[in-house]
């Protein structure tokens, strides 16, 4: 891990542990659901519609929360999202303040918790990177 302090830049080594999971690299979204029951729980997944938000949007699903996905393109999260099961979606973009405002007064309205907040949108370095050696 490489911190930076003022101008200098450090390397500090922090040990690497497990966390103990009980779950391996062959582990399906499934197999860790199964057993888990969150009927009645309600979850935010920003960035739901996409990559490893998608997969928690399904297993949050399938464990029998109420799941509300925050997606930039609504029309496209739909097509993502598909045959997934009844999931909410709400149009959220991160990069402004007022769109999130939106979203949070659209989620208060009609629900009156949450238990789960997963902050899944994010940029992935990979995409850029692909851009990047496709168009030179
Ligand atoms: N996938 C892996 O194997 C892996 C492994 C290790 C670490 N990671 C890291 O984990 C993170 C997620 O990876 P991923 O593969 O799941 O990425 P992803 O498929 O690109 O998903 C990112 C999500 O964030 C959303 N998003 C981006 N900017 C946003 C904004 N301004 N407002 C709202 N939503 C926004 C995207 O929305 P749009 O659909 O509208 O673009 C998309 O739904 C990344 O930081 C990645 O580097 C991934």
């Amino acid at each position: 891990m490489q911190v930076e302090t003022g101008s200098q830049m450090t390397t500090e080594t922090t040990e690497q542990r497990p966390i103990v999971s009980g779950f391996g690299s062959q582990a399906t979204v499934a197999d860790i659901v199964s057993g888990i029951n969150v009927h009645g729980k309600t979850a935010v997944v920003t960035g739901g519609n996409s990559g490893i938000g998608l997969e928690t949007t399904r297993a949050l699903f399938q464990a029998g929360a109420a799941v509300v996905v925050g997606a930039r393109d609504l029309e496209r999260a739909e097509q993502q999202l598909a045959g997934t099961g009844r999931i909410e979606m709400v149009e959220l973009d991160l990069a402004e303040p007022d769109p999130v405002d939106r979203f949070a007064e659209t989620f208060l309205r009609s629900h009156s918790g949450l238990d789960f907040l997963i902050n899944h949108s994010s940029i992935n370095p990979s995409r850029y990177l692909h851009l990047r050696y496709t168009h030179p």
